[in-house]
């Protein structure tokens, strides 16, 4: 293999790879071509610059001879030089997607002397169909947009010119390329499989566009090939530009994170303009603060709050009107607030798939809900297909036609100003909008797809959302877990069970991370608005008994009505750790009490020896030490062991009785909070 390699690649260096192009005028056109050109390291001579043209009119009508004169005049100066390759290409809708040792190699695969574009239409002379050579499989007819080739041969070509500059340049070579001898003595072949030369023009169905490090390839999905040379005004020099819609239309759990995810997308962010509708007042400090650390990170930011009372079918067809109307908007990317991107590709990856109007599957977590349907009842609602569960769970991949989607997908600038160019898509009989977009696509023929290729995120359940409370995320256990697992799990505490990342510090005091610091400051923002402190009496109303020995200064979790979260906390969260570390011993996972202690000098400082009336008892550190408060810790006297340095998020998991006598140590400056439970009382 390496002796096969290098050979090949020394053969593709030794050689020297020239472009001439021509362009009598530095158009934009011809400005990209040099600047990809350029980037990729050619080496490009440009004839006929400040000449008139006379070549005819731009685009498809007959001439171009002037620049095979220019050409003939061009090679007759390089003389033949047996080891250059000469790339003749158009330069005003054209550019490079690769370098000379791509072409190089290529063109030496192709093991002819001279290679010319191909197409699939025949042009200018229909009658000369027949005359072609047949091809198996392949584009059969030639276009002068293209050509490479050995500098004595292309030499031998064009030196035949004798022609007028407005004669057509593609007629010439063809007769060349159709007289059989020439043919074989030149030794002249077509790019059939657009290994060199892919034209958009007529082609657009059947690329695909493919992100590389910094800028989009075509790739030709009925050859399987990756064209050097893109011919047409296809998406091809750099990122499209996006305006991505979000709608919040209803109180949606999880919205910060939402927007920490729409950060994060792998996009160019000054490819993006944002439009975000919000419809809930109780939304409006998250987006206030999104913006206000973001508003520059886009090449646009439009917020439409509450106060303008849009329906959700005005807001959609307004944001949609934004890219219809700005013609530099390639892309419409429409995201509801309940989708949880965790795909980073996803806007890369739609975009790829080339299609008119695309959509990644996105499911509810372990349910089979999803943001599609596969078929549609008589009247046009919801209907089963047989592959609706298949595709659901991923079992069988691909991208897939269907009639409906929603929450998420991406629709092509040029199908809003063509097929879709109405303005009011949301809004149709008493349909919802999504229903109405959905309809109006299919009556005017434009399909729409869902990919399941990939994973691409999940969709939030916003369905019993209560935002009465200060921290309403805390209360998502149950509705999102996944989500909430996210959020206010800490990030290490899987590697309690995959690394052992659990300490002992003192005989079976068990020590590991278990909260997220967002986790630790929403419990005590929670307790402080809830504010009604014990106050650490032993008289307790809140306790069988109303009588309590060792008094702390807390909050309950039932006090603020977290207590049936909190207790599905201990059995998702700490039975599993209670299983590895006490071996043998099966939580029950039920705890009467559940509190948030308060330690400050002023009030409560520290907690006298005792036991907890629990089998196990876990204390979690809720905030830091030294930037918090100073002091505080546990000292277990049986086996004269502090801890004197607790870590916020993490837990100590003891046992409550006999063993383990206990005291909390003075906090002596500042304010100090553990959340307790006494475990299987
Ligand atoms: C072009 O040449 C420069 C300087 O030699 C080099 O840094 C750069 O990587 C080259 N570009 C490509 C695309 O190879
Ligand atoms: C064309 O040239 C290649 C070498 O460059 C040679 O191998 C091949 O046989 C030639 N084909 C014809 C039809 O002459
Ligand atoms: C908002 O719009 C709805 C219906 O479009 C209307 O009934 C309501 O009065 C409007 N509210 C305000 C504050 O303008
Ligand atoms: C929402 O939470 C509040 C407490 O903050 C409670 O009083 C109310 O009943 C809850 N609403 C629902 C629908 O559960
Ligand atoms: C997680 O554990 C790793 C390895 O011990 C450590 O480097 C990292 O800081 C921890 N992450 C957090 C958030 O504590
Ligand atoms: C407890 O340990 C400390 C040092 O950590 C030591 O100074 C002290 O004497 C020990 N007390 C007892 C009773 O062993
Ligand atoms: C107590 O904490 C405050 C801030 O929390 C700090 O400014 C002060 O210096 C601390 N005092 C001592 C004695 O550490």
């Amino acid at each position: 293999f390496g002796t096969c390699f290098t050979k090949k690649k020394s053969l593709s260096l030794s050689k020297k790879l020239l472009v001439l192009t021509v362009a009598t005028e530095e158009t934009d056109g011809f400005i990209r071509f040099m600047q990809t050109a350029n980037y990729f390291n050619y080496t490009v001579k440009v004839l006929g610059m400040g000449e008139t043209w006379k070549g005819g009119e731009v685009g498809r009508s007959i001439g171009g001879g002037q620049k095979v004169r220019l050409l003939k005049e061009a090679m007759e100066s390089l003389g033949d030089q047996e080891d250059l390759v000469v790339l003749f290409v158009d330069s005003y809708d054209l550019i490079f997607a690769g370098g000379p040792e791509e072409i190089l190699r290529k063109f030496q695969q192709a093991n002819h002397k001279v290679l010319f574009a191909a197409e699939g239409l025949i042009w200018p002379d229909k009658r000369l169909a027949d005359k072609y050579p047949l091809v198996r499989s392949g584009k059969r007819y030639l276009n002068s947009g293209g050509i490479i080739g050995y500098a004595p041969y292309v030499n031998r070509i064009v030196s035949q010119w004798d022609l007028h500059d407005n004669d057509d340049d593609q007629l010439f070579y063809t007769k060349i390329y159709l007289d059989l001898s020439k043919r074989e003595s030149l030794n002249m072949t077509l790019d059939h499989k657009c290994q060199i030369f892919q034209n958009l023009n007529g082609a657009i169905d059947e690329v695909l566009l493919k992100f590389g490090t910094d800028r989009v390839r075509v790739r030709n999905t009925a050859y399987n090939s990756l064209p050097v040379v893109v011919h047409g005004n296809g998406n091809t020099k750099e990122y499209p530009d996006v305006l991505v819609g979000v709608f919040i239309e209803q109180p949606t759990p999880f919205l910060p994170e939402f927007f920490k995810q729409l950060l994060t997308l792998d996009y160019p962010k000054d490819k993006l303009k944002l439009f975000v509708h919000n419809n809930e007042v109780y939304h409006e400090k998250h987006i206030q603060r999104f913006w206000e650390e973001n508003r520059d990170v886009f090449k646009s930011f439009k917020v439409v709050g509450p106060e303008e009372n849009l329906s959700q079918g005005e807001a959609r067809n307004m944001g949609m009107d934004l890219c219809r109307k700005d013609a530099t908007c390639d892309y419409y990317f429409s995201l509801d607030s309940d989708v949880m991107l965790t795909n980073r590709q996803t806007l890369k990856l739609l975009i790829e798939q080339n299609r008119k109007i695309i959509g990644p599957l996105v499911t509810r977590h372990g349910k089979l809900w999803s943001n599609f349907w596969g078929a549609l009842s008589l009247d046009g609602y919801y209907a089963r297909s047989e592959d609706y569960v298949d595709i659901v769970q991923r079992k069988r991949v691909g991208l897939w036609n269907i009639p409906f989607m929603a929450h998420i997908y991406l629709i092509k600038g040029t199908v809003l100003r063509n097929e879709l160019k109405e303005r009011n898509h949301f809004v149709l009989e008493k349909l919802d909008p999504d229903m109405a977009l959905c309809r109006n696509a299919r009556e005017m023929g434009v399909f729409m797809y869902i990919t399941n290729r990939h994973e691409f995120g999940r969709l939030i359940s916003t369905a019993n959302y209560n935002i009465s409370r200060y921290n309403n995320d805390l209360w998502q256990i149950f509705e999102n877990p996944v989500d909430w697992k996210e959020k206010y799990i800490h990030p290490n505490y899987t590697r309690i069970f995959t690394e052992n990342q659990l300490e002992e510090p003192c005989p079976d005091v068990f020590w590991f991370p278990v909260l997220s610091v967002k986790a630790c400051d929403e419990i005590v923002e929670e307790m402080e608005h809830y504010g009604v402190w014990s106050g650490g009496k032993h008289e307790d109303k809140r306790i069988a008994g109303g009588y309590e020995t060792v008094p702390t200064d807390d909050i309950h979790m039932k006090q603020i009505g977290f207590d049936k979260e909190w207790l599905h906390f201990l059995r998702e969260y700490i039975s599993p750790v209670t299983l590895k570390v006490f071996s043998g011993y099966y939580t029950k996972g039920y705890a009467l009490m559940n509190f948030v202690v308060k330690y400050t000098p002023h009030r409560q400082a520290f907690l006298r020896p005792h036991h907890d009336s629990s089998t196990f008892t876990i204390n979690i550190a809720l905030n830091n030490k030294d930037t918090d408060f100073q002091g505080g810790g546990c000292r277990f006297h049986r086996y004269n062991c502090s801890i004197e340095s607790p870590r916020k998020g993490w837990s100590f998991m003891h046992p409550g009785r006999l063993t383990h006598l206990h005291e909390g140590l003075p906090t002596t400056n500042g304010t100090r909070y553990i959340a307790v439970s006494f475990v299987d009382p």
